[in-house]
């Protein structure tokens, strides 16, 4: 089958988390190239960090969006694992540092710039020779994509992948001009929404099929307090709203990986890691020698993530000689408090709001455990990652978390994270004291580490689940 995936994310070069780790995978494990059986190409915007490398493609168009005439030109670049990607340049909308905006807000165009997007990936598509079977979308930002298709008739079969309905795409209803849809799809059966333009509500309308990140977060959506106010409009398309869990590439998040890390290490010799741990705090100018716990945290600086449950508890956190390091680029002032938390605790806390491709599995390689706080979390694969590296998650158990995690139990040596069940700083302290009281164990902390070590999580599942929509959308094997 041919395959087109529209995103605005990948990972390593243009990614902000989740998202960008998904789309490095899934294309890479469907593609030809490894044994996946199918013709894959990934559109992206032509961002600079992408655009580095890449070759221009004989293909060119303007596309008017509202009223400017937008000059699209279409170049290529093959990734390290042979996947193709066609991406979209137009220097005005995408020749910029940012993904979504800079260090203080959003870009005050991502309207224009992502309809743009998705309209110039449905122009390439088109053009595309062998055409895709199936578009592919994931998100907003490319939701406008199915909307497009089935207004113009087109053969191309659709799916859009929720990763998060807290970002819909929400925007005033003049943006509604720069889709150049006819008028009616400004309606309650189409992309307008309590009076906005709603890009994710129409992609979850008219795209032929929907998948979700986990089992709980499906069912979490289906709900008024989950549904982030589209419970309703997903409902009516419930028969048609797939699981395809996410997974774990294994050969990109290895302890085993010695040119990344200061020790190699692995379920069956975990002594490494301490030598990973001794270079992380070295590399942070953070006191050597804890005798207490090595903390991380990794993602979004963003509400969902829990920074507000954890900022209160940092003094007591950073007590019993533990170390805090904390990574994530986001909201401007949750970076503040950050930064001036870090003035308050130089040696024990540290905070990168950016760090290099090879960052995370340093941090996982090095600390003992990652918080993951979350208000909610549709799959969550920061603490996939750790567990990877022996690094063992503090979880709120919602959503993904609670699907892919399990809690340890002293008695029976089993569980590899450690899970609270309400959501509230009580219930979080409560675990991190659970979890400086097991650190003192090294009896109980060997065995938690061995099972982290000894967690996987394969994309085959994930895979299966696409092969078998993409079959029944195209009546193709
Ligand atoms: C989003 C979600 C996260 C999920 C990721 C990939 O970032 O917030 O939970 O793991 O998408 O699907």
């Amino acid at each position: 089958m041919t395959l087109l995936f529209a995103a605005s994310e990948i990972a390593p070069e243009a990614s902000t988390g989740g998202l960008g780790e998904v789309l490095a995978a899934i294309p890479h494990f469907l593609s030809a190239n490894t044994g996946g059986g199918h013709e894959v190409a990934v559109a992206l915007p032509g961002y600079p960090s992408l655009m580095a490398g890449a070759s221009p493609l004989e293909v060119s168009f303007s596309l008017s969006v509202g009223d400017s005439l937008q000059p699209v030109a279409v170049f290529e670049r093959t990734q390290p694992d042979g996947t193709q990607i066609l991406l979209i340049h137009n220097e005005a909308f995408f020749g910029r540092p940012g993904i979504y905006g800079d260090s203080e807000s959003a870009y005050p165009d991502n309207a224009q710039r992502f309809i743009f997007f998705s309209r110039a990936v449905v122009e390439l598509a088109k053009r595309m020779n062998p055409a895709p079977q199936i578009i592919h979308s994931h998100d907003w930002q490319t939701a406008l994509i199915p909307a497009l298709v089935k207004e113009q008739n087109l053969p191309f079969r659709t799916v859009l992948t929720l990763h998060n309905l807290a970002y819909q795409g929400s925007f005033p209803a003049s943006d509604f001009a720069l889709t150049n849809l006819p008028s009616h799809w400004m309606s309650p059966s189409g992309l307008e929404f309590y009076g906005a333009l709603n890009l994710l509500k129409g992609g979850i309308l008219t795209a032929d099929v929907l998948t979700t990140v986990s089992a709980v977060y499906r069912r979490e959506i289906l709900t008024p307090e989950g549904g982030c106010g589209l419970h309703a409009v997903l409902g009516q398309r419930a028969a048609d709203l797939h699981v395809i869990p996410n997974g774990v590439d294994p050969e990109r998040w290895t302890p085993l990986n010695d040119t990344v890390l200061a020790a190699p290490f692995s379920a069956d010799a975990p002594e490494g890691k301490e030598a990973c741990q001794i270079q992380l705090l070295d590399e942070l100018r953070l006191l050597p020698n804890p005798t207490g716990v090595v903390f991380a945290m990794l993602g979004r600086l963003a509400d969902q993530k829990g920074f507000d449950l954890l900022l209160p508890l940092l003094p007591r956190l950073l007590s019993s000689d533990s170390r805090l390091i904390i990574a994530g680029d986001g909201d401007p002032s949750l970076r503040a408090d950050l930064l001036i938390a870090c003035r308050q605790h130089p040696e024990k806390l540290a905070f990168l709001p950016r760090w290099d491709a090879n960052f995370p599995q340093r941090l996982f390689a090095g600390a003992d455990v990652l918080l993951v706080p979350s208000h909610f979390e549709p799959c969550g694969l920061a603490p996939l990652h750790a567990l990877r590296f022996g690094c063992v998650p503090i979880a709120h158990a919602t959503g993904g978390l609670l699907e892919n995690l399990s809690n340890f139990e002293l008695s029976s040596a089993t569980g590899n994270a450690l899970l609270y069940y309400a959501d509230g700083t009580a219930p979080l302290w409560d675990t991190i004291v659970r979890a400086k009281l097991l650190f003192q164990n090294p009896l109980a902390v060997a065995k938690l580490q061995e099972n982290a070590l000894r967690s996987e999580f394969p994309w085959d599942k994930a895979i299966a689940g696409l092969n078998a929509i993409y079959s029944r959308l195209t009546g193709e094997k």
